[in-house]
């Protein structure tokens, strides 16, 4: 019988040291391993290939997404660099519009420089992905919701398109994590994340993945971390395997208090819209109550202006300004000038990423002194 999620995420890749009995999985600092003779050894040979400690949380990872095999990188942009190693030039992409500025900037300014081209659009209309699709496209990469906008796109139907097309579905899962959405379950081919956010959950360290569906993408993506070595270390490793073993209980608060912050946001009248799925009045509110398992805890308002969106920040006592997000802290970033300043001001404009647009990242505080905050930020 399949176990529980919470009981995966303890335990899975993480069985107790067969040497010590210890029951954290050991930080194994090696960049090499002794052979007991040529071309015989214990399964490792030198440490950007193979590493204990990585391997247990690519187990872990793996079981998490239930996919068939999982690779951790240094960072969540490492993880999508390696991503684009599944194609060769001249290969086209579909990719939401909406994704993080960073996602857009290494496609449009790096992978652009080798031959692919990508291909921007609303994903939330699934219609706009087939008219999309072209005899060279291989990959669909969609966020979901998206970062900062919150638009929902409906995995199950971006995946039925691709297959009918036969191109792969590769979903960045960042913003609700397994515990909340399960893209793979819903036709996605490969789950991308940045672990740096929910996964890791304390804001101390920096990764990515790519968990996978075929034999082959196990194979490629073993390979690109043996030759490109963008591998993540075993020190940042246990502490994402650490931090995964309470993504269930934190991702249930940040959920709760999520719902908690959004509605109490909609009620204040210096803030002029919300974006959250969470709340019934957003667009694609039914749809994430269909394919996610709750609407997590990053919301977006406007506030009208740069003076206002500056005014806020700057009167938080408890949330902090700062980039990033998915840690037990609440952390309220400014799209415009930090996720997305890599986006032209025409794009952002576009996009709907005005000035005056904050994002905030809800953390597991409690809900009563965020709310506080918020207020008495918001207040004036
Ligand atoms: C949705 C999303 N995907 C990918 C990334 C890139 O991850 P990293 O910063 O770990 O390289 C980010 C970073 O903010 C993100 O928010």
């Amino acid at each position: 019988m399949k176990k529980g999620f919470a009981t995966r995420a303890i335990h899975d890749g993480q069985a107790p040291d067969e040497l010590t009995g210890a029951v954290n999985v050991p930080i194994y600092l090696t960049s090499t391993y002794q052979q007991e003779a040529i071309g015989k050894n214990k399964g490792h040979e030198y440490a950007r290939l193979t590493n204990p400690t990585r391997d247990a949380l690519e187990v872990s990872l793996c079981s998490l997404e239930g996919g068939t095999s999982a690779h951790v990188f240094g960072s969540g942009m490492a993880a999508i660099t390696a991503l684009c190693t599944m194609m060769k030039s001249g290969d086209h992409v579909v990719c939401s519009d909406n994704v993080y500025g960073g996602t857009a900037r290494m496609f449009d300014n790096v992978m652009a420089k080798f031959g692919l081209t990508f291909t921007y659009v609303d994903t939330s209309v699934a219609a706009n992905v087939a008219a999309a699709i072209t005899p060279a496209t291989k990959l669909v990469h969609v966020e979901t919701p998206t970062n900062p906008m919150m638009a929902v796109t409906d995995i199950r139907a971006v995946a039925e398109i691709c297959h009918a097309r036969g191109v792969e579905l590769s979903v960045d899962n960042t913003f609700l994590s397994p515990y909340l959405q399960q893209p793979i379950a819903l036709g996605a081919d490969i789950v991308m994340h940045s672990t740096t956010k929910f996964l890791n959950g304390h804001s101390d360290g920096l990764g990515g993945v790519l968990v996978c569906t075929k034999p082959e993408h196990d194979e490629t993506f073993k390979y690109v971390q043996k030759c490109t070595g963008g591998i993540l270390s075993p020190f940042e490793s246990y502490l994402l395997l650490r931090g995964v073993k309470t993504l269930a209980v934190r991702m249930k608060q940040h959920d709760a208090n999520g719902r908690v912050v959004a509605d109490f946001l909609k009620g204040h009248k210096k803030v002029q819209h919300v974006f959250y799925p969470g709340l019934t009045e957003h667009p694609h509110h039914e749809l994430a109550k269909q394919q996610q398992s709750g609407f997590g805890s990053m919301i977006s308002i406007e506030t009208g202006s740069l003076e206002n969106a500056n005014a806020f920040a700057k009167r938080l006592k408890l949330g902090l300004l700062a980039e990033s997000l998915g840690g037990v802290e609440t952390l309220v970033c400014h799209p415009a000038s930090m996720t997305h300043a890599a986006v032209d001001a025409e794009g952002r404009a576009r996009l709907g990423i005005t000035d005056g647009l904050m994002r905030i990242s809800v953390g597991i505080e409690d809900v009563e002194d965020i709310v506080a905050d918020l207020k008495q930020s918001l207040d004036g």
